[in-house]
C-alpha cells in the first residue's frame, strides 16, 4: 500500500481537486481499492465525496490521533493506495501526515505568490526526508510564467511533466461529486489527469516503501485549529473494519 499526501502551505492551490481526481484516476487505472482521507477540517473533500453517485474511491473517516493505526489496518484489508488531503498552512496536521506518507504531492499555481509560498513547505518535507513532487496546477495555456514556474520549482524537487491547466471542467465536475474523467467532452482535462497519475504511479513504484507503524503516528498536542473529528475508523462507503 502506498500513501500519498497532497499538501501545500498556500490555500486554494488545488489540493482537494487533485486528491479527488488522482484517487478516481488511480481506480480507473486499476490501482484499487483506493482510499481517500480528508484531514482538512474544512471538509471539502468529504463534501465532494458525499455527492458522489459511485462508491469508489472509498472515503475513510479517521482522526489525526488514530491515523497511524488506521493506515496499518487499511494495509491489512488490502487497500493499495491512500490519498490524504490536508489543510492549508503548516500545522501539526501536515507534519503528522507527511511523516506517514511515502510521497508528498505539492500543487502550485504558477504565480509569484504561490511560488514564494512553497519554500516553507519544501523545507518541512525535506526536513522529514520525504520525496516530493510539484504539480503545476491551474496554468493558463501558453503563458510564459508556466514554464518559468516549472524551472523555478525544479531547483527544489521533481516537477510532474503533466501540467494541469485552468479549466472550468475541474471546478464544475466537483460540484456534484464527479471528476473531469466522469464528464462528457472533457478530453483535454481527462488526459492531463491521466498523464499526471501515470507519472506519479511510476514514481511510487520506484520508491522502496517500508510499512508504516502505529508508533509513527503522532507527535505532541494537536493545535486546536487542526483537530479533526475524533472517532473510530469508519468506512463511509465500504466495510473496512
Ligand atoms: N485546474 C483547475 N482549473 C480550474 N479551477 C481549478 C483548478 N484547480 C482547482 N480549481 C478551483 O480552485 C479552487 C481551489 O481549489 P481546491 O479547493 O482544490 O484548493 P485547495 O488547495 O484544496 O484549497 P484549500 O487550501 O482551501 O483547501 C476551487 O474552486 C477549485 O474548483
Ligand atoms: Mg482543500
Amino acid at each position: 500500500m502506498k500513501i500519498v499526501a497532497v499538501t501545500s502551505q498556500k490555500g486554494g492551490t488545488g489540493k482537494t481537486t487533485l486528491s479527488g481526481h488522482l484517487a478516481v484516476q488511480a481506480e480507473r487505472a486499476g490501482m484499487g481499492p483506493v482510499v481517500l482521507i480528508d484531514c482538512d477540517p474544512q471538509g471539502s473533500l468529504t463534501n465532494w465525496w458525499n455527492c458522489r453517485q459511485v462508491e469508489t474511491p472509498i472515503l475513510v473517516q479517521t482522526s489525526l490521533a488514530n491515523l497511524g493505526e488506521d493506515l496499518v489496518a487499511l494495509r491489512e484489508t488490502g487497500v493499495r493506495l491512500v490519498i490524504i488531503d490536508t489543510p492549508p498552512a503548516i500545522t501539526w496536521t501536515i507534519v503528522n501526515v507527511i511523516k506517514l506518507a511515502d510521497l508528498v504531492v505539492i500543487p502550485v499555481r504558477p504565480s509569484p505568490h504561490d511560488l514564494a509560498a512553497t519554500g516553507s513547505t519544501v523545507d518541512l518535507i525535506g526536513g522529514l526526508g520525504k520525496p516530493l513532487v510539484f504539480v503545476v496546477n491551474s496554468a493558463s495555456p501558453r503563458a510564459r510564467i508556466t514554464a518559468e514556474a516549472a524551472v523555478a520549482l525544479s531547483q527544489h524537487g521533481a516537477v510532474a511533466p503533466a501540467i494541469i491547466h485552468h479549466r472550468t471542467d475541474f471546478a464544475a465536475s466537483m460540484i456534484d461529486g464527479r471528476t473531469v474523467m466522469e464528464l462528457p467532452r472533457a478530453e483535454r482535462s481527462t488526459s492531463e489527469i491521466e498523464r499526471l497519475w501515470e507519472y506519479l504511479d511510476t514514481r511510487l513504484k520506484s520508491l522502496n516503501v517500508a510499512p508504516p507503524t502505529a508508533q509513527q503516528s503522532i507527535i505532541p498536542p494537536v493545535a486546536p485549529q487542526t483537530t479533526i473529528e475524533d472517532g473510530q475508523l469508519r468506512a463511509v462507503g465500504g466495510n473496512l473494519r
